[in-house]
């Protein structure tokens, strides 16, 4: 039903300019009010949802995250207010996590911590202040539109937001760039190629010396590297954590991925067709780290580490978290359910450990304490 309403409102809006990009028709399907995929009820994420993240496997993601931040906080001198923001916090889970370890191991850093939550689905913030209710005093919200303009020190930190943010669609042709945009044919989508609906997507190849070859079909998210650019400069001293599927650009737009990157996800299933199940599928792509990082050094931003997030979890205290599950009086059988569970988020094919990225940033001081600049010898 909510899939015929949201595709008569992409059809009427397609009626109306003849065609859309790519970029418009993501937005509509994931975000359209009411009808969209991220804003219709539901649950999307976990064992019910359409996919896993590495927060609904185990609350051992979030523990290892809040002892970076924990060290974070360290850095920054150990301030009496301390900034934390989740963008893209979903239904708090992550934020959960991440707060009850720092109540029960590190208090002090609690005692400064206020969360910001922010979530482009508003009516989120109800579930995420249950989930959360035991940290209630320490949480307020904030719109996208105001995360903008809010100057703050602290962390910033997102799991899975940028591969959610609409992107324009391109293919190199011997004629030159060509964008894909959506039109319709009785009654049904369908693709065409056009001169690009804006300079920037031209400019954004050239700018980060990404070159097609002819016939290459690339996603290009200006959407993520505009919010990308407002965060960190919204940032006045701190870190950005940004964990999401990825590659640097050499491996994003290699000659070999000649399709592009994009992925649908509906009850665990995967597929590459964006026009099934309109409103009622996850539409992804991967993200182009390396905009990330030169992007932001050119904002001020310091690279600390990037690299798999099998790589950053070993380093920044998976292993501690595994020992104490070991110490613990649990069964022997629920500590080797539990290990296998915890190893998804390490093992590569099939697992989250090698798929998904993790990049450290930090603005305006010396020297960060963070355990996953260690050389733990992998
Ligand atoms: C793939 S989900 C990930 C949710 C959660 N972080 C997790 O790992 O399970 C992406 C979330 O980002 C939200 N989102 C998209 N664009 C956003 C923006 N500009 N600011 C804040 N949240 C946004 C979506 O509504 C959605 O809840």
């Amino acid at each position: 039903m909510s899939e015929n309403k949201l595709k008569k409102i992409i059809v009427d809006r397609i009626s109306l300019k003849g065609q859309i990009t790519f970029a418009e028709y993501m937005t509509a399907c994931l975000y359209e009010p009411e009808t969209g995929y991220y804003t219709s009820p539901g649950r999307k994420v976990g064992t019910e949802g359409d996919f896993y993240t590495s927060i609904t496997v185990h609350a051992t993601f979030g523990r290892v995250i809040a002892r970076e931040i924990e060290a974070c906080w360290r850095s920054l001198g150990s301030p009496e207010k301390f900034t934390l923001v989740e963008a893209g916090a979903g239904h708090g889970r992550l934020a959960c996590d991440i707060m009850d370890f720092l109540s029960e191991q590190k208090p002090d850093c609690y005692a400064a911590t206020r969360l910001v939550l922010v979530e482009k689905e508003p009516s989120l913030a109800e579930a995420q202040a249950s989930l959360l209710s035991e940290h209630i005093k320490k949480l307020s919200w904030l719109t996208p539109d105001e995360l903008k303009d809010f100057k703050f020190t602290g962390v910033l930190y997102s799991n899975e937001l940028l591969d959610a943010m609409p992107v324009h669609r391109v293919i190199m042709t011997p004629q030159g760039l060509k964008e894909i945009y959506v039109t319709t044919n009785r009654g049904d989508f369908e693709e065409l190629t056009d001169t690009p609906s804006t300079p920037e997507l031209e400019a954004y190849l050239v700018r980060y010396g990404i070159p097609l070859h002819p016939g290459q079909e690339a996603e290009i998210s200006l959407a993520g590297l505009k919010w990308f650019e407002a965060v960190a400069t919204s940032l006045q001293q701190g870190f950005i954590l940004t964990i999401d599927y990825g590659w640097p650009k050499a491996a994003l737009y290699a000659p070999e991925r000649n399709i592009g990157t994009l992925l649908c996800y509906y009850k665990h299933t995967v597929e590459d067709n964006p026009y099934h199940r309109i409103g009622e599928q996850d539409i992804t792509t991967h993200v182009n780290f390396s905009a990330l990082i030169e992007r932001g050094e050119e904002l001020g931003l310091k690279t600390l580490w990037f690299g798999e997030q099998s790589r950053f979890l070993i380093s920044s205290g998976i292993i501690e978290e595994l020992e104490a599950i070991e110490a613990s009086d649990m069964t022997d059988r629920d500590k080797l359910k539990l290990r296998l569970t915890i190893k998804r988020l390490i093992m590569p094919e099939g697992g989250m450990g090698d798929t998904f990225k993790v990049l450290v940033q930090s603005k305006g001081f010396v020297e960060p304490k963070l355990s996953c600049i260690r050389d733990i010898g992998i």
